[in-house]
């Protein structure tokens, strides 16, 4: 890979896409313990065949944003949640946590390290970081390895739905990305692979993500693609669906407290996928996607439209202001979501 140089980049049009930034952070661990992580400006790794991160994916990972404020400082948005996941995931995986204060440390080194590429804060976008740590010992017979590597990269980004808060069209699926007792609350590489078939066939057939059904009944809603659903009822109610196999979304938790602020009555409980009619509007909320309005849901060929397809409406909007100005630090949100990077 080539190295991305600022002025090949231009901020206000940037995609969601991978860009080979100078630096990135890593740290191994072997014999039961981590060694001292570092930076490194070698974005490239080299590992085993054999490695168990190929074969059986032995691999956990995150994602959080780095925004560009107003007055040029940089925010993280509530990184210790990353951290907390980060090490929830590994653990259903066997692997050792990174430790939680040696996440944030890194990731802030990271951000620090390549300041430069991070937009500015009239463009809207923000630096995606991705921690992940992988098995790197070479193993043949499926159990767990005994040596990780854990790296975090980054790379500059805009909008994730390309528009915007423009709605778009979602449609049901045949497939799980999750079983039920699966990985599904964790965040593994496995359960994006096995997004990938039906996620295809959604973007085929015109849709812009899949919403997934509960692995048990298709019944219930699940997610949306790499994202959690929520709806505003039409008395204001703020719903998102409660289940064993979504991942725990670090900005549905967000949402469901900045609901309470605004008195959204904000509750988490399963949501059937034939009761959408109580619902005035609904999103998709995630890191990438931020708040993404939803426009339509078709079910076994029937499609029901929320607010509008073109428009956004105002509940989701105004929870989008809010979600945004805290996170590009327009406004102070509760304690401790918005941690600053210092620069040096
Ligand atoms: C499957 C899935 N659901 C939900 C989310 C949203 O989670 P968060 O808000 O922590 O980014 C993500 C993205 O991380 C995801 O991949």
């Amino acid at each position: 890979m080539t190295k991305v140089d600022t002025k090949d980049l231009d901020f206000d049009n940037l995609d969601f896409s991978y860009r080979d930034l100078p630096y990135s952070y890593e740290a191994e661990y072997h014999d039961g313990k981590w060694g001292k992580g570092k930076l490194t400006t070698d974005s490239s790794m080299n590992i085993s065949e054999a490695a168990v991160a190929l074969h059986y994916g032995e691999e956990v990972f995150e994602g959080l944003k780095a925004y560009r404020r107003k007055d040029g400082g940089v925010n993280l948005f509530r990184p210790d949640r990353n951290a907390k996941r980060m090490k929830n995931s590994a653990e259903r995986l066997l692997m050792p946590g990174y430790p939680e204060a040696d996440f944030i440390e890194s990731v802030k080194e990271v951000v620090r390290a390549n300041q430069d590429f991070i937009p500015p804060y009239e463009s809207g976008g923000s630096l995606y970081i991705r921690p992940f740590m992988i098995g790197t010992s070479p193993i043949v017979g499926v159990h767990a390895g005994q040596d990780f590597t854990f790296r975090v990269y980054a790379t500059p980004v805009g909008a994730y739905y390309p528009g915007g808060l423009t709605p778009t069209a979602f449609v049901t699926s045949e497939f799980d990305r999750a079983a039920h007792g699966g990985t599904g609350q964790a965040k593994v590489g496995g359960n994006y692979a096995a997004s990938m078939l039906p996620g295809e066939e959604a973007h085929r057939a015109g849709y812009s993500d899949v919403v997934y059904l509960d692995p048990r009944e298709h019944h219930y809603i699940e997610e949306l693609g790499s994202a959690n659903f929520f709806g505003i009822t039409k008395d204001g109610q703020f719903k998102t669906p409660k289940s064993p196999s979504i991942l725990p979304s670090i900005t549905k938790y967000s949402l469901l407290e900045l609901a309470d602020e605004m008195g959204m009555n904000p509750v988490e409980t399963p949501i059937a996928i034939d009761e959408l009619d109580q619902f005035a509007e609904a999103g998709a909320m995630g890191t990438a996607a931020v708040i993404s309005p939803v426009g339509s849901i078709t079910h076994k060929g029937n499609k029901h439209v929320f607010y509008s397809e073109t428009e956004v409406g105002p509940k989701t909007q105004a929870l989008y202001d809010r979600l945004i100005a805290i996170q590009y630090g327009d406004e102070k949100g509760p304690a401790g979501w918005a941690v600053d990077v210092p620069l040096d």
